[in-house]
């Protein structure tokens, strides 16, 4: 299965994409995870995109469309994947259908941009491995330490307050339009994102049929 996985910044797509792809084995492709890692290992595209990531505007179709083409051509994508926050712009939602890929769903996790804003400022992720807690709501077992590698978990640069309101602007001029584009294709399913993350499972699970 083939999916897309939509929401504003700090909606909850990454929490949800994680939990369906261990659910169907599938692989949870995140556009912003690739990036960071490319910003932090300074790669020719890593560079370019790190100054568009700080100030919470999109990184260019054309750099994230190559990143996307490459990585679905590789072997574990072949039994199907999850793209989270990629398409983000109609463009880019254009190149996927060019490239002949069929998309199966689209799971938006709605949720209200007050409650977005509550909960980007609790997140931590880590630096080595990306892994993301919450300080209240899905906290790491040593605070301050990633349960996965043991690095460090920090706040994002882009979960300032104020980059996360140039995101959210961001999101509903070029990404929100992506609903619309997917409903005329029959393919979109609004999942209800304000609960806690197990309900919102819940929820998500039951939208993809797992
Ligand atoms: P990206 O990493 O994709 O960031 P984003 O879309 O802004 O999404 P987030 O990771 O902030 O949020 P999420 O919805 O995954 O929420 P999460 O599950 O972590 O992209 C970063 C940047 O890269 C972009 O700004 C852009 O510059 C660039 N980029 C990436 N893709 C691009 C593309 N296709 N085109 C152009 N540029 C691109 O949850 C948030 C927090 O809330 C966590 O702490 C979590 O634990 C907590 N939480 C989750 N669910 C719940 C719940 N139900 N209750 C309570 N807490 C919850």
């Amino acid at each position: 299965m083939n999916l897309i996985f939509l929401g504003a910044p700090g909606a909850g797509k990454g929490t949800q994409a994680e939990v369906v792809s261990e659910a169907l084995n599938i692989p949870q492709i995140s556009t912003g995870n690739i990036l960071r890692e490319a910003a932090k290992n300074g790669t020719e595209y890593g560079v370019k995109a790190k100054a568009a990531m700080d100030s919470g505007a999109l990184v260019s179709d054309d750099i994230v469309i190559g990143i996307l083409k490459e990585r679905i051509a590789e072997d574990d994508c072949k039994k199907g994947f999850i793209l989270d926050g990629f398409p983000r712009t109609v463009p880019q939602a254009e190149a996927l259908d060019a490239m002949g890929i069929k998309i199966d769903k689209v799971i938006e996790i709605a949720v209200a941009d007050d409650t977005i804003k509550q909960r980007v400022s609790g997140r931590r992720v880590c630096e080595g491995c990306g892994a993301s807690y919450h300080i209240l709501y899905k906290p790491s077992k040593i605070e301050g330490k990633c349960d996965k590698c043991g690095c460090a978990t920090i706040v994002r640069k882009d979960d300032q307050p104020a980059t996360v309101l140039e995101r959210l602007a961001v999101y509903h001029e070029k990404t929100a339009p992506l609903k619309n584009y997917y409903e005329k294709q029959g393919k979109l399913v609004t999942v209800e994102g304000q609960e806690e993350v197990s309900e919102t499972s819940k929820l998500t699970l039951a939208a993809v049929g797992a």
